[in-house]
């Protein structure tokens, strides 16, 4: 009997330890997904880094985002480095961006004493491009960053969790998830929900449109538009508790249909392999 009750909290200490030694990653307060706002809150979607270059003294944005992975790696559209080729140096990225348009280095308060930390600059230390990215089409438009040091988990810098292996083989059609991101048109990180749809309607409805091989589209509930490489991401449940988010896809190309947004994200799940042996620490989950 004794053995019996020694056994318990023995196990416990363990669901413990291994609790606290789970790395962090795409947490969320549930009551902040459902809020539609003009803005999402710096502690939401906290992955978001917006990609930077240097152009002789001058930084410059490159107009795309990506998603933080791990302390050390991004995720981001192949397209957004390969057009700058030879005029770019030094790219960078800036994690925990709020309002694009502050300056990066000010810790920045509203009248009302909410502030937000400034957003942590770090320079790439290298870029992988898929190996069979093709700039004409769009296709495999994915690359995996490194970046020089590590990122530091804040509030507002925090990455997000790769797609469980229980969904790999889940379809994303017919399915609601978020999109979040920096938008072209306004100054503050936003996020809005996005209704998948199948690749036929989706070039039915918009022949323009990148529906490239492993990319999926869906209709936005808000008309914003977003950079490309703005994550679309999914909440994980495991007995009936959201967990966090994942990593569903990233934005590729958006047009207007009958006054509505329709986007196109890149799947990143075929690319995990790729995704992997390019990365450190890559946060995956069952
Ligand atoms: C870099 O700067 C030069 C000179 O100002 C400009 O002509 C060029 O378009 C810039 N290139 C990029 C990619 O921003
Ligand atoms: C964003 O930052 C700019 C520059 O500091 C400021 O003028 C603007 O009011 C800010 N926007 C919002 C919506 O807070």
């Amino acid at each position: 009997m004794h053995r019996v009750y020694g056994i318990i909290p023995l196990l416990l200490i363990i669901s413990q330890l291994t609790n606290a030694k789970e790395p962090e990653c795409g947490q969320f307060r549930e009551d902040q997904v459902l809020k539609q706002d003009d803005y999402a809150f710096p502690s939401e979607h906290q992955w978001l880094a917006r990609i930077t270059y240097l152009n002789g003294s001058k930084e410059k944005t490159t107009g795309c985002l990506g998603a933080l992975i791990s302390k050390r790696n991004v995720l981001a559209p192949a397209h957004c480095f390969v057009r700058y080729n030879g005029h770019a140096e030094a790219f960078a990225v800036q994690l925990g961006v709020w309002n694009k348009s502050r300056n990066a280095y000010e810790v920045s308060c509203e009248s009302d004493g909410f502030c937000v930390l400034p957003p942590q600059e770090i320079k790439l230390a290298e870029i992988a491009i898929h190996p069979e990215y093709d700039a004409l089409t769009l296709k495999n438009s994915l690359a995996v960053l490194t970046l020089a040091r590590d990122a530091k988990l804040t509030a507002s810098v925090m990455p997000i969790c790769m797609p469980p292996l229980d969904l790999v083989d889940k379809s994303l059609v017919g399915q609601i998830f978020i999109l979040a991101g920096l938008r072209t048109n306004k100054e503050l990180k936003h996020k809005t929900w996005v209704n998948t749809i199948s690749t036929s309607l989706c070039q039915n409805s918009a022949k323009s449109l990148v529906t490239r091989i492993n990319t999926v589209c869906g209709y936005q509930e808000k008309d914003q538009t977003y950079y490309p490489g703005s994550s679309l991401v999914g909440i994980q449940v495991r007995n009936d508790v959201p967990q966090n988010y994942y990593l569903v896809g990233l934005l590729h190309d958006w047009t207007n249909v009958d006054g509505r947004i329709l986007s196109s994200f890149l799947n990143i799940q075929p690319y995990m392999n790729f995704i992997r042996s390019n990365s450190d620490s890559l946060i995956e989950r069952h």
